[in-house]
């Protein structure tokens, strides 16, 4: 004898495996796009260039960032978290990264954009190691998918430089 509620658990355990189904399809579908993002960052000014009073090393920049993210967007892409960071070498680490703008692009409407902006986080060395020092500028993105797990990827665009001299 079938009861009621024993269907009723059948009904449901269906529609769980379905759903399981779809999310599924969903996020192998995301791992099927294949996005082209083009980011341009350019360096447009220092802004000022110290050594602070505790010794170390900060630099105010303008930043001239163009971008087309649109197609890291697809049906089944909630939102897209992007930062741009500097990445240089000092003698005690091989790898600093100091994130210097961040945003949050809501929809594929708004992943084309331009942007002319000082750093929003400040860039700060522990030392004072920014004189000559080269740099690259990464522009990383985390894509925050509606079901399935999160894809990270990220542009870097090497051959930056700053001053010799603080200004
Ligand atoms: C910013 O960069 C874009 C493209 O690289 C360029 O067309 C534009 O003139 C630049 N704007 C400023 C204010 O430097
Ligand atoms: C900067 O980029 C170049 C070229 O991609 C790479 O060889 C170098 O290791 C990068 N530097 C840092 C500090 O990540």
């Amino acid at each position: 004898m079938h009861s009621f509620g024993y269907r009723a658990n059948a009904l449901l355990t269906f529609a769980i495996t379905i759903l399981a189904f779809m999310c599924g399809i969903a996020s192998f579908s995301d791992s099927l796009n294949s996005p082209s993002p083009s980011v341009q960052v350019q360096v447009s000014n220092i802004n000022w260039f110290q050594k602070q009073p505790n010794g170390n090393d900060e630099v105010s920049m303008t930043l001239n960032i163009t971008a087309d993210l649109q197609s890291l967007f697809t049906w089944n892409t909630k939102q897209v978290f992007v930062f741009v960071a500097a990445e240089y070498e000092t003698p005690k680490h091989s790898l600093n990264q100091i994130s210097l703008w961040d945003g949050i692009i809501p929809s594929k409407e708004h992943a084309k954009f331009w942007i002319h902006t000082s750093n929003k986080y400040r860039f700060i060395d522990q030392g004072s190691n920014l004189r000559g020092k080269e740099f690259n500028l990464t522009v990383h993105w985390h894509i925050m998918p509606k079901t399935g797990k999160m894809l990270v990827d990220k542009i870097v665009i090497p051959g930056y430089r700053l001053p010799e001299e603080y200004r």
